[in-house]
């Protein structure tokens, strides 16, 4: 077991506030992710993206640490943008970093920070139509990863919305077995197996950096 599956095992969900608390956040790089910015920036004409600005999409990032990718999403794409992560520090940290920003000189969409729990919060009215996981699904004890697909399948309910997902630590098999991560070790086929073909469907897969793909599930 690797020092954080331990953490997190040991103390279950304060893990993770014990971590954001003792500023052991390696997997924070300080920007959002180049991937999905690329993505926003220039969109696959195989991935039907909300129009910039377009009224009533509400965006998720669920795990979202100090939330760069929440401001991504309100700055390139102009949507009802919500991040949110398990730990009240790591909530505090991003409306801290959001307030830094210098005021934009175009117009974005809303950002909120909310501490709550993926699994269990309530769902706004009209639920999301799009949403990034990055670095959530690893971060996840393996027996919370079928949770991880019912759940999503929920937050994005309606026909159309998006789940892009880094998927990353991409291992071999070799690679799994040793049970490293960070912290838990990931394969396409446990995306594919989450996320099944009649709930949805891989509409385009692209480079995701080292071990890692990008990957956007349109639901059915
Ligand atoms: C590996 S970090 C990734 C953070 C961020 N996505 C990034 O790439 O910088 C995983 C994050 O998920 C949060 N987290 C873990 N379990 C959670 C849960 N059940 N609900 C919401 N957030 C959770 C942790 O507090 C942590 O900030």
């Amino acid at each position: 077991m690797t020092s954080f599956q331990a953490i997190i095992a040991e103390h279950a969900s304060e893990g993770w506030e014990k971590l954001w608390k003792a500023t052991t956040t390696p997997w924070d790089k300080g920007f959002a992710n180049p991937p999905l910015v690329a993505l926003l920036e220039k969109v696959p004409q195989e991935v039907k993206m909300p129009e910039k600005g377009q009224a009533g999409i509400r965006t998720l990032v669920a795990g979202c640490g100090r939330g760069y990718d929440v401001e991504a999403f309100s700055r390139l794409g102009g949507w009802d943008s919500w991040g949110l992560d398990l730990s009240e520090t790591a909530i505090e940290e991003a409306k801290s970093w959001y307030s830094s920003l210098p005021t934009p000189s175009t117009p974005i969409g809303p950002v909120s920070f909310h501490a709550l729990d993926f699994f269990t919060f309530d769902l706004p009215s009209g639920a999301f139509n799009l949403a990034f996981d990055n670095t959530f699904l690893c971060a996840l004890p393996p027996s919370l990863r079928s949770a991880w697909g019912t759940r999503y399948a929920a937050l994005l309910p309606s026909p159309g919305s998006l789940l892009i997902t880094r998927a990353y630590p991409l291992m071999d098999a070799a690679e799994m077995a040793k049970g490293t991560g960070p912290p838990w070790g990931l394969n396409m086929e446990i995306y594919q197996t989450l996320l099944p073909e009649e709930s949805w469907k891989k509409v385009w897969d692209g480079e995701g950096g080292e071990k890692g793909r990008l990957v956007v599930w349109e639901r059915v």
